[in-house]
C-alpha cells in the first residue's frame, strides 16, 4: 500500500477511499492536486506470480479505452505503472452502478430508462463500429456520473475483433450469457454483447432477474431455452423492445444500431428534453461551484432530489417500491 501511495503522490493524486475491488483489481477515489478533481485509480497488482495474469486484464482494457472516445464510455486519462502495480486513471463516476441504483430504488422509471437504454446502446454501437466486443456487459459495469449519465465501464474482459472471425469464447458473467455462449457455440460477439445489454436493460426495468434458477444448473438450462418471462407491465411498447433484443436466435437479434432505431426512443422525445434541460441546470450547478468553489452535490437518482424532480416536471409516476431481494448476479 505504501509503495501505491507514493507512485500516485509523485504524479500528483491523494487516495481518499477504496470504492471497488474486483477479480482483477482494486479501485480508489482519488483526489488531483493539480486540477481540484476527483478521479477514479484502477489499480492492478502484478508483483506475484499468482497475480501476472491481471497483466492481460490491464493490457485489455487499456487499449480498448484507449480506441473508444464516447460520452457513455468511461474516460481513461493516464496509465502508468511501478515495479508491481499497473495504474488506469479513469473518469470518476459518483453516483455509483446501475446495479446499486437499482438494489436501492428498484425498477426504474420509465422515461429514465428509455434515457439509458438510448445512452448504453450508442455506447456499444460505439464499441462494436471500433471492434472492441465489451463480453462483460451487465448492470454493474455500467457506472453513473456525476449528471446521471450512464458510463460503460470495465473492459478488462473485452476483446478486439480485428476479422469477424466467430469466437469459442466462455467468459462473463453466467446471468448475462447469451444461449449461444452458454452452450458453448463459435459465435458473433457482438451479438453475445446484444443479449447480455438485454439482459441488463431487463434488471433495469423490473428490478429484478429474469431468471429464478436455484442451482447453476437450473440457471443454464433456462439459459438456454432462452426461457424469459414478463412480468405484467402496462407499457407493451417496452415489453416488446425487451423481446426484440432478447432473442434465441443471434441471426436474428438485431444490432445495437438497428435497436436505436426502435419506436420505443421516439415516444419518449418530449420528456427527453425535459431531462436534458434537467442535465444543463446540473452542468451550470457544476461550472458555478467549480469557479466559486462552493461543494457540488448531484445525484438526480436519490429518491430526495428525484421526488423534487417529479414534482417540478409534474406528471412522473409515482416512486415505484423497492424490490425486496437483493440481485445476487
Ligand atoms: N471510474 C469509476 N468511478 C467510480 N467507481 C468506479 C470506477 N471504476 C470502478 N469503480 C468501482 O469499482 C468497481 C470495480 O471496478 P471494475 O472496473 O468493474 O473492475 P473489476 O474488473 O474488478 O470488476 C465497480 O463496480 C465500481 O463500484
Ligand atoms: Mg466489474
Amino acid at each position: 500500500m505504501n509503495d501505491i501511495n507514493e507512485t500516485l503522490l509523485k504524479k500528483g493524486y491523494r487516495i481518499v477511499e477504496e470504492i471497488g475491488r474486483g477479480g482483477f483489481a482494486v479501485v480508489y477515489r482519488i483526489f488531483c492536486e493539480k486540477y481540484q478533481q476527483f478521479f477514479a485509480a484502477k489499480i492492478f497488482d502484478v508483483g506475484k506470480p499468482e497475480t501476472s495474469r491481471n497483466l492481460g486484464s490491464f493490457t485489455t482494457e487499456i487499449s480498448a479505452l484507449c480506441k473508444i472516445s464516447h460520452p457513455n464510455v468511461i474516460s481513461v486519462y493516464s496509465h502508468f505503472n511501478d515495479l508491481n502495480h499497473l495504474y488506469i486513471i479513469l473518469e470518476y463516476c459518483p453516483n455509483g452502478s446501475m446495479l446499486s441504483l437499482v438494489e436501492e430504488e428498484g425498477a426504474i422509471q420509465f422515461h429514465y430508462l428509455v434515457s439509458f437504454y438510448e445512452q448504453l446502446l450508442s455506447a456499444i454501437n460505439e464499441c462494436h463500429e471500433k471492434n472492441v466486443s465489451h463480453q462483460d456487459i451487465k448492470p454493474s459495469n455500467v457506472l453513473i456520473d456525476a449528471y446521471g449519465r450512464a458510463k460503460l465501464a470495465d473492459f478488462g474482459l473485452s476483446k478486439n475483433i480485428d476479422m469477424m472471425v466467430k469466437s469459442s469464447r466462455f467468459c462473463g458473467s453466467l446471468p448475462y450469457l447469451a444461449p449461444e455462449v452458454v452452450l458453448k457455440q463459435k459465435h458473433d460477439p457482438f451479438k453475445a454483447d446484444i443479449w447480455s445489454l438485454g439482459i441488463t436493460f431487463y434488471v433495469m426495468a423490473f428490478g429484478k432477474s429474469p431468471w429464478n434458477a436455484k442451482s447453476e444448473d437450473n440457471l443454464l438450462k433456462q439459459i438456454m431455452r432462452g426461457d424469459v418471462t414478463y412480468p405484467d407491465y402496462p407499457n407493451e411498447l417496452l415489453v416488446e423492445f425487451l423481446k426484440s433484443i432478447l432473442i434465441i436466435n443471434p441471426d436474428d437479434r438485431h444490432s445495437a444500431q438497428e435497436l436505436l432505431c426502435h419506436p420505443i426512443f421516439r415516444v419518449n422525445a418530449k420528456k427527453k428534453a425535459m431531462m436534458n434541460s434537467r442535465v444543463n441546470t446540473e452542468l451550470k450547478k457544476f461550472a458555478r461551484s467549480q469557479t466559486q468553489k462552493v461543494p457540488y452535490s448531484a445525484n438526480i437518482f436519490k429518491s430526495k432530489s428525484r421526488r423534487a424532480s417529479e414534482e417540478s416536471i409534474g406528471k412522473l409516476p409515482p416512486l415505484k417500491p423497492k424490490h425486496e431481494n437483493k440481485i445476487v448476479y
